[in-house]
């Protein structure tokens, strides 16, 4: 995925850091819909970072293995962040505060994230 979205990456001005596990954990998982977390996530830190100047606008993407059999796969920006009131609300279909967003990229997030076994993401008690 790195690979892929190199190019749009650097052209947003975006510093990329990773981390990651050595060796890999393994894990069972459909590729193809992980790819579409991570893009998703990727696409929306950007979009949050659009605002920032460019010497700080920074994406880390690290993995860890978990104690349990899992991988845990975390994406970081250095956008500020959500408002506090509306912390609870991006998870919910069709939130978004961009302009040409439909609100749908971190919904389908956390079904993929769901269905693979992974934390209710986003899910207050
Ligand atoms: N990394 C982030 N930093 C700050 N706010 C975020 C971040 N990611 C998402 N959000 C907030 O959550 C909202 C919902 O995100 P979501 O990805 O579901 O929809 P969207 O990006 O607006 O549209 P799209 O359907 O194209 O993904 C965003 O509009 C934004 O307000
Ligand atoms: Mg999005």
């Amino acid at each position: 995925m790195l690979e892929l979205t190199r190019d749009e990456v650097t052209k947003n001005g975006v510093a990329v850091l990773t981390h990651f596990a050595e060796p890999s954990p393994p894990v069972q998982t459909d590729r193809v819909q992980l790819q579409q977390v991570i893009l998703n996530l990727r696409i929306n830190a950007v979009e949050a970072m659009s605002s920032m100047r460019e010497e700080a606008r920074q994406l880390l993407i690290c993995t860890e293995k978990e104690e349990s059999d899992g991988a845990l796969v975390a994406v970081q920006d250095s956008s500020p962040g959500l408002a506090l009131k509306s912390v609870d609300r991006p998870f919910e279909a069709l939130y978004s505060t961009r302009v040409r967003g439909v609100g749908i990229g971190l919904t389908v997030c956390r079904s993929i994230i769901e269905a693979h076994g992974g934390p209710d993401v986003g899910r207050r008690e």
